[in-house]
Parts: structure tokens; C-alpha cells; sequence
């Protein structure tokens, strides 16, 4: 997976205020800065690039990543699906279902695991989004361990339930658990890759050497052709000199996985968790939504979304 070399300005994307200029990997580690192109074609592959993301650890910004990171990609004029897989159901209520409904298990991704006769694309919900669909978490969720505990082929539940609606989308991202038992598992084993959204903490770095290890369990049981889009520094602050020098230790353990982009630290991304929206629309040119717009870019350049 090349990075590009093309230069440009130091930072690539508008802004009025300092301290609110995109980060990038390459400009904080004061290297050649990289642009990604935009895209303006259709996606190469005519079945659904499944993505996973993952990290063991809560409030890291998965959830966050998987709704903005889809709504980016479904600004470009791709049809993203996001499914709910973890049973706090954050993103659920991210994308502004309300608590009261979130309690109903018919229609949610716990329901179609447990009922064979129940049909996938009964299940879909619209996101304010155009482009944007869902399907939602449900707190039973979490009982998927002990539920499937005498289950033959438990870990291959989700990939044979997406299996109908790979050709209906270009891209389905799985917002996991905080964990890596069996939900994760069956996430990673429908997908084509991972990414890793991991917050610029010294004791975040510890933890991904297990998330590393669950991958490789992965591969070698379940599924082989599990690929790593990358690790997503997320929760930076520019100010401080801990975050450039947790940033500096991810690039130097793992410097073909740490993406470019960057997610800087901001509000933003609660308030519009409150309004039931993606932070593309919500405050479509803050930095945020940005940050956001370029991972979409820099996975499709990579080869992470097709
Ligand atoms: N880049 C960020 N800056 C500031 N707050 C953030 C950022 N990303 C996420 N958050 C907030 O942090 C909390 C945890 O994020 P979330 O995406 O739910 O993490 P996870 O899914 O890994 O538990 C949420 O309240 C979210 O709004
Ligand atoms: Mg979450």
C-alpha cells in the first residue's frame, strides 16, 4: 500500500482559525506532506468492501469513526451501510434513533443473528444522510457470548447474514464492542480489513499489540484474507507535547499501519452525537468533518474502501 509523495501546501485543507489546522502524521512529524486525491469514480468493485472497526478499549472513537467516516464516504455518492455491533448501541442513537425505540429487539442486528427467518434488508434504516443506511444495536447484544457458546460456526454468523446485501452497497462498516470476544470475532471474520482508531494516550499503545494478536487469530482460523486499512489516531491535541510523542511511538512500532489523517480533539463530535448526526452535516466545514472527508480519501487511496 504506496503513500502518495505528491507535495503540497503544508496543510490541505481550509481554515481560518491555527489552532483548528488539520493534522496530519507527515506535517506533525515534520515530513513531506501528503495529499490524497479526490474521488470522483465509481468504486472499482461491484461487491460491498466490509471494514471492521476495532479496538478493545471504550471511548477511543469507534463509534464516532464509523459514523463519520460513513457519512464521508456517502458524501462522495457511495452507498454505506453501518451496522450497530455493539450493545450500548452508541451509534444507534448517534444517527438519532431514540432510547425508547433502541429498546425494541425486533429490527435490530440482535434480532436477525437469532432468527433465520427474519430478512436482512427488512432491517435497514435511513440516516439523515443521503446514501447512509444502518442497522441498528440492541443492549442483548451483549448475551452473544454465552448465546453462542454451543453454536457450530459461531464465528461466521455476521458474514453469512451480509451476505445478501453485499451487492447493495459499495461499503459496510461494523462499529464493534469494546472487547474481542465473540462479536468482534464475527465482525472481523465478514471483513475484508480493520481499522483501528486508537486516541493519542501513551497506555493506548500498549493495548494494540491484543488487538494485533486477535487479527492474526483471525486469519488463521477464520479468515485468511483479513487485511489491517490501518490505525486512526484519533483524540489529538496539537498543544500538547504528549500527543506528538505518542503519535512519533505508534509511527515508529507501526509505520506501515498509521494512517495520515489525523482526528484532532473536539466538541464537536459530542454535540453532534447529541443531535443525532454526523458531524459532516451537523458543522459540514469544521475540522472534524474534514478530518473525516480525508480518511474516506486516504482509505480509497490505500485500498481500503475499493
Ligand atoms: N476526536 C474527538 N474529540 C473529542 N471527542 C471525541 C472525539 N471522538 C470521539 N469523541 C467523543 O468521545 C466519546 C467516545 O467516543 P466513541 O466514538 O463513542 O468511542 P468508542 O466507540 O470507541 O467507545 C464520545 O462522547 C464522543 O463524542
Ligand atoms: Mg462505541
Amino acid at each position: 500500500m504506496a503513500k502518495s509523495s505528491q507535495e503540497v501546501s503544508r496543510f490541505d485543507a481550509k481554515s481560518t482559525n491555527r489552532d483548528e489546522e488539520l493534522a496530519a502524521t507527515s506535517v506533525v512529524l515534520g515530513r513531506k506532506a501528503i495529499d490524497f486525491p479526490e474521488v470522483t469514480s465509481a468504486p472499482s468493485e461491484s461487491k460491498a468492501r466490509v471494514i471492521s472497526i476495532v479496538n478493545q478499549k471504550g471511548g477511543v472513537g469507534k463509534t464516532t469513526t464509523t459514523i463519520n467516516l460513513g457519512a464521508a464516504l456517502a458524501e462522495m455518492g457511495r452507498r454505506v451501510l453501518l451496522i450497530d455491533f455493539d450493545s450500548q448501541a452508541s451509534m444507534t442513537t448517534g444517527l438519532g434513533i431514540k432510547p425508547a425505540q433502541i429498546k425494541e429487539q425486533y429490527g435490530s442486528i440482535w434480532h436477525l443473528l437469532n432468527d433465520s427467518s427474519a430478512k436482512i434488508t427488512d432491517f435497514i434504516l435511513k440516516s439523515n444522510q443521503p446514501g447512509l443506511d444502518f442497522i441498528r444495536g440492541h443492549e442483548d447484544l451483549a448475551a452473544a457470548e454465552a448465546a453462542f457458546v454451543t453454536e457450530l460456526a459461531k464465528e461466521h454468523k455476521l458474514r453469512k447474514l451480509l451476505l445478501p446485501v453485499l451487492d447493495l452497497y459499495d461499503d459496510i462498516l461494523i462499529d464493534c464492542s469494546p472487547s474481542l470476544g465473540t462479536l468482534t470475532i464475527n465482525a472481523l471474520t465478514a471483513s475484508n480489513g480493520v481499522l483501528i482508531p486508537m486516541e493519542c494516550e501513551y497506555f493506548a499503545v500498549l493495548g494494540l499489540s491484543l488487538v494485533k494478536k486477535t487479527i492474526e487469530r483471525v486469519q488463521e482460523n477464520t479468515n485468511p484474507n483479513l487485511a489491517i486499512y490501518g490505525i486512526l489516531a484519533t483524540m489529538f491535541d496539537r498543544k500538547t507535547a504528549h500527543s506528538r510523542e505518542v503519535l512519533a511511538l505508534i509511527d515508529s512500532e507501526f509505520p506501515d499501519e498509521l494512517l495520515d489523517t489525523i482526528i484532532s480533539r473536539t466538541v464537536r463530535f459530542s454535540e453532534s452525537t447529541v443531535k443525532g448526526e454526523p458531524i459532516t452535516t451537523y458543522a459540514s466545514s469544521s475540522l472534524g468533518a474534514v478530518s473525516y472527508r480525508r480518511l474516506a480519501r486516504e482509505l480509497i487511496y490505500r485500498g481500503g474502501a475499493n
